[in-house]
């Protein structure tokens, strides 16, 4: 190990998990702006959002089935829409592993007042997924951002559940493989994996969910950006740009080049390949490493793109002072482990980042670790 100064940097440092890298060749320049200054409810504005909707649909691979629209709020907005529009017509199963997933089950718990069955695991692990009730319906987080712990697929969710599964894909979509039949609502936000802009969120619904929006209402007011059905109808509109207020049109244009990106690497594989080399090679970092190991033991439930690190005798201040110094040189911005999270790194290995960067990363890490302690 050495104090000195690596010769090369990440080129692109960016190693935020959200909002994430923007796609390698990203200019402002670049967005198209022809629907900007122009209501989001004419020709222009609605052929943009519904290209925006059909480009997902297609780098996802989402099926005829599921519905895919634009709501407010990032994904916090599209996953509480949810919640606060289905839950209630049954009993609820809320699963946490991280701080995320914690917030639902406050959400549930003590603003939906809904007493929900809690299944927890520490940071690091996820809980008994064999435990969960399918009478119920399910809360969980795909992939826990800020412990690294993912779910490994969607096998755990009967084909024949009673309940309908919620599902926060926020760092998922994109990176993983997602088996649409076992969803019935999913979410995500554009600032994880496509390196796009938060403030609006994605919200996907399943046939069943469709079917409780139509057939329940719940106990509770709804505010207007929550209201999805209409005359007990389900608001087709949303899922075809017209959406529920007024959109940021220049995050739709980002969010567009991203997917125009995205296809151009293949679409949903091409997104995987480049996700899951970022994450390999920064196991070999970690593996060549003994002061550095991954909070999440087991391979099988470890994100490959929130990649979250345990630093030896590293407590709070010393991951800060390790953090600090690599973002003072240059070489690796907002890699320190989420507020809530054991003290350690997370350095995020999503689609948009470039694999050389990671690799790049390796010889930083020793330098800020060494220079840490020293200090
Ligand atoms: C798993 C998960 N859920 C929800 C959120 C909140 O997302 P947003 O800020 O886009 O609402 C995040 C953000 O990091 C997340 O990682």
């Amino acid at each position: 190990m050495t104090a000195q100064l690596p010769a090369r940097k990440p080129a692109r440092p960016f190693f935020s998990s959200g909002p994430c890298a923007k796609p390698p060749g990203y200019a402002l320049e670049k967005l198209a702006t022809e629907s900007l200054g122009r209501s989001h409810r004419a020709k222009i504005g609605k052929t943009r959002l519904q290209y925006c909707i059909d480009l997902m649909r297609e780098v996802l691979g989402l099926p005829d089935t599921h519905r895919i629209g634009i709501v407010p709020g990032s994904d916090t907005g599209a996953f509480e829409m949810a919640m606060w529009t289905m839950l209630g017509a049954r009993p609820v199963t809320t699963l946490a592993w991280e701080s995320f997933g914690e917030g639902w089950v406050t959400d549930a718990a003590k603003q939906l007042k809904l007493d929900p069955t809690v299944l927890r695991a520490d940071y690091g692990q996820l809980p008994d997924l064999g435990a969960i009730d399918w009478s119920n319906d399910v809360l969980f987080t795909w992939n826990g951002t800020t412990s690294g712990v993912r779910v490994p697929n969607a096998d755990f969710i009967p084909a024949d559940r009673e309940g309908l599964s919620f599902a926060d894909a926020t760092s998922a979509v994109f990176a993983y493989d997602i088996d649409w039949s076992k969803i019935d609502v999913a979410t995500f936000s554009w600032q994880k994996v496509l390196g796009g802009e938060g403030g609006h969120g994605v919200l996907i619904l399943g046939p069943r969910a469709v079917e409780r929006l139509e057939t329940y209402t719940p106990a509770w007011p709804l505010p207007k950006v929550f209201r999805l059905v209409s005359k007990g109808k389900l608001a087709e509109g949303v899922f075809k740009g017209e959406t529920i207020n007024t959109p940021s049109m220049l995050a739709v244009e980002d969010a567009i080049f991203a997917l125009e990106w995205a296809k151009g690497l293949g679409g949903l594989t091409g997104l995987q390949a480049r996700s899951n080399a970022n994450a390999a090679a920064l196991n070999k970092i970690v593996e060549e490493r003994s002061w550095l190991s991954h909070l999440c033991a087991d391979a099988a439930t470890r994100s490959t793109t929130s990649v979250c690190l345990s630093v030896e005798g590293a407590d709070e201040a010393f991951i800060k002072a390790m953090a600090g110094a690599l973002e003072k040189e240059g070489a690796a911005f907002d890699i320190a482990g989420y507020r809530d999270a054991p003290p350690g790194l997370r350095i995020w290995c999503g689609a948009t980042v470039n694999v050389e960067d990671i690799e790049a990363l390796g010889p930083w890490l020793d330098w800020a670790y060494a220079t840490t302690k020293a200090a």
